[in-house]
């Protein structure tokens, strides 16, 4: 794969799949820019040394329809703040107008299109919008690393068609932990689980049992380990269809010698919105209409216990439901623990990251990826369609 600092910019047309897919506040102000500061250093690149760039971007999921709630226009201005430097948004992401604005810029000049899902063809890879895109330019640059895992026009289908392709340096950044933590850890590497659902992160649990020393599980995936092991868990979520997988995970986990961690007391309560009371108590001892809503002091002490001596933690999913009060301790607690380790310590992006934001502890991690899905997919072991793309593209 070549990389945007092993080609020439200057006086190119230069198309950057970014991912500004950012939250907005409802001022419609961007309310957290973390994706868009991550990509500076390839938008710099650029700018610095000549090259004229149109970035492109999804926002949302308007589903083909050009809906202004999903228009790119906070970010533009957004943007602009952060670069010093204006940046006109395009009406649309193709077309003649957009055709005409990308061929006027100059060197150093910089245009943001808007957003890619407008068309829906965007999302179903259609050749003929891929074309339409890569006539915009002579260079395509995807660090888009959080989109990469979608086989989108912008994303796989624009580099067989485009004179050039790099990778930006947010997806070398990505790639370059994401090695450093999964394919050649320095061990013990403790990954850790958390979430909602055994069965998003089933492919990123079957993946890790080959490669990580210790597994960590929390949140309400938990629950569907916890009665593979044949303990009630109340009116907590389960996810019956998969107890069966649960309990042979374990097994397998047994049989490798992978030490595989489950919590042994939790915060429940009759509401997860905190309004009626809440208990802290062992594992075995849940009422019938209570839920886990948190991991509790014991386990917190367990699974501290169990990064002691990690050289290396990867982290993805909260251990309970930490946007409420009663019920962040455990999350935020540990991330506490991981933030205090010497480990390399990665985070997976989206509610990890805004957990560990919450625990005030993010500057304190070797890194937080900006992808959700992305990171997701790379630990189920899965080839991201933006890299391969990219790979393939030895024009
Ligand atoms: C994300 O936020 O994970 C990426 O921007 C991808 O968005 P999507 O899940 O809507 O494709």
């Amino acid at each position: 794969m070549r990389y945007l600092d092993q080609v020439e910019v200057k006086g190119r047309r230069v198309l950057m799949r970014v991912d500004f897919n950012v939250p907005l506040a409802e001022s419609g102000r961007v309310a957290d820019d973390n994706r868009i500061v991550q990509a500076m250093p390839s938008i710099r690149h650029v700018l610095d040394r000549g090259g004229r760039l149109i970035l492109c971007s999804h926002l949302g999921r308007p589903k083909g329809e050009k809906r202004p709630e999903f228009s790119l226009a906070p970010v533009a201005r957004h943007l602009s703040g952060v670069l010093g430097q204006e940046v006109p948004l395009a009406p649309d992401c193709i077309g003649p107008e957009v055709e005409s604005m990308a061929n006027g810029l100059g060197d150093g000049e910089i245009l943001l299109l808007e957003n890619l899902r407008f068309h829906k063809e965007e999302t179903k890879n259609d050749s003929g919008f891929s074309r339409a895109l890569a006539s915009l330019a002579d260079l395509y640059v995807n660090d888009a690393f959080a989109v990469s895992h979608r086989a989108h026009a912008s994303v796989a289908g624009v580099p067989p068609l485009i004179g050039e392709c790099a990778a930006g340096f947010l997806i070398k950044k990505e790639l370059d932990y994401f090695n450093k933590a999964l394919v050649d850890p320095a061990r013990p590497l403790v990954a850790i689980l958390g979430g909602a659902k055994v069965s998003s992160k089933l492919g990123a649990i079957k993946s890790l049992l080959g490669k990580a020393d210790k597994i960590i599980i929390g949140g309400a995936m938990a629950n569907t380990f916890l009665k593979a092991a044949g303990i009630e868990v109340g009116s907590s979520l389960v996810e019956e269809e998969l107890v069966e997988t649960a309990g042979e995970i374990m097994s397998q986990a047994k049989r490798d010698g992978v030490l595989f961690y489950l919590p042994v007391d939790a915060v429940v309560s009759s509401d997860m919105e905190g309004r009626a009371p809440v208990r802290v108590i062992p594992i075995e001892e849940i009422e019938k209409e209570e839920m886990i809503l948190d991991i509790g002091q014991a386990t917190i002490s367990l699974f501290r216990e169990a990064l002691s001596n990690a050289r290396t933690i990867v982290w993805n999913g909260p251990m309970g439901a930490f946007e409420r009060v009663p019920f962040s301790t455990g999350t935020i607690s540990l991330a506490r623990a991981v933030a205090g380790s010497p480990a390399l310590t990665i985070v997976g992006g989206g509610d990890t990251g805004l957990a560990v934001n919450m625990a005030g502890e993010a500057h304190q991690m070797s890194y937080i990826s900006t992808g959700g899905g992305a990171f997701l997919a790379l630990m189920e072991g899965k080839e991201l369609p933006g890299v391969k793309a990219l790979e393939e593209c030895v024009k």
